[in-house]
């Protein structure tokens, strides 16, 4: 059957990234009979720009249709003198919202050829291979009241909430327990239990979920040690399950023990398996443009959406293993760069993953 991907180019450096990952597709389209459709809408300051609002009604609807999603970024300085409500960041959250997609998939890999790009001594990062499972559609992101109010005497007051109910803490931690059965089968919740009641429930929770699942090790810690850990001993960890906004934190800080924070790809998946894929990091509008931002993260996201969505894992690891021919040849963009590599910009390394799959056949 004919799946549909909705392509959601966005703003800064999203329309280059998803212009590469698109070649991907259509390649396997057209010579590996991936039965695909792919259609493209605008979302966030590129759908400001046209609309006047970051989602506009018809791509939620197309995307609503569609059986996957692939987005660039959104956001960039010409948009941020709009209020909050309708930044182009409002056109992501509310598609994560709309699309119930609460399960965030961020897998920290450390491709062995860019062991001298991470941040971190190469032994303490070697073999990396961390998954932060982030809540994607509650907490303080979510919560109400929101918002700035001005008092009788004129101070202001910024006001968000973090909220979590017991179901949406559980099947976040359910998901995170099913994913460690398929590695290494440990899991650590991260929450500030020790200060934040909706957290301490969070951790209630979790060690309620972690006894239906015996085989699984659960522990937990604190998002301050944890940030710390991270950067200590990153291999400590197997499967991290945190909240929305701790998720945010923790997996930036993650995605540079690997390298660059071009490198990662994401998976948002509601509890069906339908999921919009993304690269973690944003849009980058300094180097828009310039053919320089590092395509890879987007089309390992590709790989996701292949995996988690489409049930084609065969397509999903020869892209994989096209990523590591690709870099195993030397090419790298400007934020992977070492000494004795070469440089290639955006287009360049895109082509470059599409010849190493075609070679594979
Ligand atoms: C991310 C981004 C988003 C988030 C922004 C762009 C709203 O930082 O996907 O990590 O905070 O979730
Ligand atoms: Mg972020």
């Amino acid at each position: 059957m004919t799946k549909h991907i909705l392509i959601l180019p966005g703003d800064g450096i999203g329309p280059e990234i998803v212009a590469e990952a698109v070649k991907i597709l259509t390649y396997l389209r057209d010579t590996a009979g991936l039965a695909i459709t792919m259609e493209e809408a605008p979302v966030g300051g590129a759908a400001i720009d046209a609309t006047g609002v970051p989602l506009p009604d018809a791509t939620l609807d197309l995307a609503l249709q569609a059986d996957a999603v692939l987005l660039g970024a959104v956001g960039g300085p010409k948009w941020e003198p709009l209020p909050i409500a309708i930044r182009p960041e409002k056109g992501l959250l509310g598609l994560r919202d709309q699309l119930e997609l609460f399960a965030n998939l961020r897998p920290a890999i450390l491709y062995p050829q860019l062991a001298a790009a991470s941040s971190l001594k190469p032994e303490l990062v070697a073999g990396l291979d961390i998954l932060i499972v982030r809540e994607l559609t509650g907490g303080i992101y979510f919560g109400q009241p929101r918002g700035v109010t001005t008092g009788e005497d004129g101070t202001r007051t910024g006001v968000n909430t973090l909220v979590y109910s017991e179901s949406e803490i559980r099947r976040i931690c359910e998901t995170a327990f099913d994913i460690a059965r398929q590695r290494n089968r440990r899991v650590c919740s991260v929450d500030k239990a020790n200060i934040l009641e909706c957290t301490e429930l969070w951790r209630t929770v979790a060690t309620e979920v972690g006894t239906e699942y015996p085989d699984v090790t659960l522990s937990h810690m604190y998002v301050d040690n944890a940030a710390m850990q991270l950067i200590r001993e990153p291999k400590q960890f197997d499967v991290m399950v945190t909240t929305n906004m701790f998720g945010d934190i923790l997996s930036d800080a993650a995605a540079m023990l690997t390298g660059s924070i071009g490198m990662l790809p994401s998976a948002s998946l509601d509890a069906t398996g339908k999921g919009m894929y993304e690269p973690i990091h944003g849009s980058a509008p300094n180097i828009a443009g310039q053919d320089i931002a590092n395509p890879l993260a987007t089309i390992l996201s590709v790989a996701m959406m292949l995996r988690y969505s489409l049930g084609e894992p065969t397509a999903a690891e020869r892209i994989e293993h096209a990523v590591s021919t690709v870099l195993d040849q030397g090419l790298r963009t400007a934020d992977i760069m070492s000494p004795g590599m070469r440089r290639g910009g955006t287009a360049e390394m895109g082509d470059a993953v599409v010849v190493a799959m075609d070679s594979q056949v």
